[in-house]
């Protein structure tokens, strides 16, 4: 008996054992020599990287792998939805393209609210009201045109032909479907191809969206914003309640955008651009940063969880103020991002005691300077880089589904500010700077971004996730650069955020210790752990010193990396 007991132990010993040397053990991604896709699904990375090995470039690369999420990953891949990419060229050219939903003609600035101007809950979330017109194909055509070196043809055939195929669920896709049912049934009024209960291992087919692909590779655009799959389209919405038209349909165009750029140490990041907030507010969460030595404070330590919420609630606070579609309000983006503004803000920050919300506003600048996304990254064996993130806002979008046409439309009417001072479904607060108008597009948190380190390619990077992309994004650079850890270890590490309001730090529900929350407490931070989820989900590429690819993907989904 007693030997039992010793041999127990000892085997536990060696359990904790093996448990500590993993921890301690570096994780390193799937490294490649030439060229990496990481997206969403292992299908789409593979279509990617076989465009790659083709001899096409990231940009071909990009039409394929989008498309392939659109069918492999309808969560959140679309043809529905809308994007943003930044790239950067062998040569170093940077730019941003901004394919993002606009709001119909016929939207208003109070479409959610009712008679005593309250909003009507779920309206600007769930069905055809809260639809934006989609930008997704139209972004595509545009990349193509400027830097395709594949026809078209070639790069969408890949995604047609894995529609007709079919792809397997994944446990994790079995539950996403499972609870978003009964959305659907209540959404559509006829049965769907999301309606039926699927199983792990189960093969989906989506035909009629392959019949859709066929007409945009056989008609360019207007196979989308016109003719059939443009009727089948404004039908749906119509029937639904909705208010796109086939005008709504012709008019859409994605625009070349110049990205944010700013430095950090001896860092450049290359950002999006408003309508996106991402590249605002992420130069000024690392610009509040550089002055201190955060690889000193340890990662993830008390004071470097202070120092960055700090950060964020100031940014935060700004992005509800002053951010919106460029086209439409005047954003003093040079003052905001600079350094001595964001001192300025920074200025009230204390190591002994939590800032409260309540006492940060956005800063005053007196006169104006003339659950679902999904991102993918690529860097091709030229040493071209893109970095996009594509959604349709929640979930399968506002649930909405084309029959005919096979897909989902997104609910990204939401991202605008209903109503100022209430929340979106993010928690997000925004002003007149986000409010309605037709044609206007939605503030977003999507931040595609490229890292160049000392004047070469460095990273390739981005996240899903509303209001947490970029502070995500954020520490995911934070983690390679400042705290050494490996591409694939800055994804894994456990993530936090703050958003200036709700005045609450959520933490990933693993991965920070007690200890370290009550002492944060003890501060006067508030804390989510308990009811928190995951935080953002990265896909990533980082050029290693010796030039090789290594990717981090993200377990959080079901996200690949491939390289060759
Ligand atoms: O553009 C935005 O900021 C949002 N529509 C992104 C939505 C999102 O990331 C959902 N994923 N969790």
């Amino acid at each position: 008996m007693k030997q039992l007991v010793l041999l127990f132990f000892i085997g536990l010993l060696a359990i904790q054992c093996t448990k500590t040397n993993q921890k301690k053990e570096p994780v390193t991604g799937t490294v490649a020599e030439n060229a990496m896709v990481v997206s969403a699904r292992k299908e789409a990375s593979n279509i990617g990287i076989e465009i790659l090995k083709k001899g096409g470039n990231a940009f071909d690369a990009m039409i394929a792998t989008e498309l392939s999420l659109a069918v492999a990953y309808p969560f959140a891949g679309n043809i529905g939805g809308g994007g943003f990419m930044v790239f950067r060229t062998n040569n170093g050219e940077t730019g941003a393209l901004d394919y993002r939903e606009k709001a119909p003609l016929a939207a208003s600035k109070n479409m959610y609210l009712d008679e005593q101007d309250n909003i009507i809950p779920g309206k600007s979330t769930l069905g055809a009201m809260a639809i934006g017109v989609p930008g997704t194909i139209d972004g595509l055509f545009k990349v193509h045109e400027k830097f395709g070196s594949l026809p078209f043809s070639e790069l969408i055939q890949p995604a047609i032909d894995l529609a007709y195929k079919g792809v397997a669920v994944t446990k994790k896709q079995e539950n996403r479907l499972n609870k978003y049912r009964h959305y659907f049934l209540e959404v559509n009024k006829s049965p769907i191809i999301f309606d039926k209960h699927w199983k792990e291992n189960d093969t989906i087919k989506y035909l009629a969206l392959a019949k859709t692909l066929e007409r945009i590779r056989d008609n360019g655009r207007d196979g989308f914003y016109k003719g059939e799959t443009a009727e089948q389209l404004v039908k749906t919405v119509k029937i639904l309640g909705g208010i796109i038209t086939k005008e709504d349909l012709e008019k859409y165009k994605a625009i070349w955008r110049k990205p944010i750029e700013f430095t950090y140490k001896n860092l450049k990041i290359i950002a999006m651009s408003p309508p996106s907030s991402g590249g605002v507010c992420s130069a000024q969460i690392f610009k509040a940063l550089e002055p201190f030595n955060i690889a000193s404070l340890g990662h993830n330590s008390l004071k470097a969880i202070q120092l960055i919420t700090e950060a964020e609630r100031r940014a935060y606070a700004d992005r509800s103020f002053y951010l919106g579609d460029p086209d439409f309000v005047k954003i003093p983006i040079d003052t905001l991002i600079s350094t001595t503004y964001v001192s300025k803000r920074m200025a009230n920050f204390s190591w002994e005691k939590a800032t409260s919300s309540k006492d940060i506003n956005h800063g005053n600048i007196i006169g104006y300077e003339s659950d679902e996304t999904t991102h993918y990254s690529i860097i091709d064996q030229f040493g071209n880089a893109i970095s996009a993130t594509t959604t349709l806002n929640g979930a399968y979008g506002s649930k909405v589904f084309v029959t005919e046409g096979g897909f989902l439309l997104n609910n990204e009417m939401d991202d605008f500010s209903s109503k100022p001072g209430e929340p979106n479904m993010f928690g997000l607060i925004g002003a007149e700077a986000n409010s309605i108008k037709p044609e206007k597009r939605m503030l977003s948190s999507m931040t595609p971004t490229i890292v160049e380190k000392d004047n070469k390619l460095f990273m390739s990077l981005g996240s899903p996730g509303g209001s947490t992309i970029i502070t995500s994004v954020m520490q995911t650079i934070l983690n390679v650069y400042e705290f050494n850890l490996s591409m694939q270890e800055a994804v894994n590490a456990p993530r936090f955020h703050h958003q200036w309001l709700p005045d609450v730090i959520t933490l990933e529900p693993k991965g920070f210790a007690k200890d370290l929350v009550l002492q944060l407490q003890e501060k006067g931070y508030q804390i989510n752990q308990e009811n928190s989820r995951i935080i953002g989900k990265v896909d990533a590429i980082k050029v290693l010193e010796n030039g090789k690819l290594e990717g981090g993907a993200d377990y959080r989904g079901d996200d690949a990396a491939v390289g060759y």
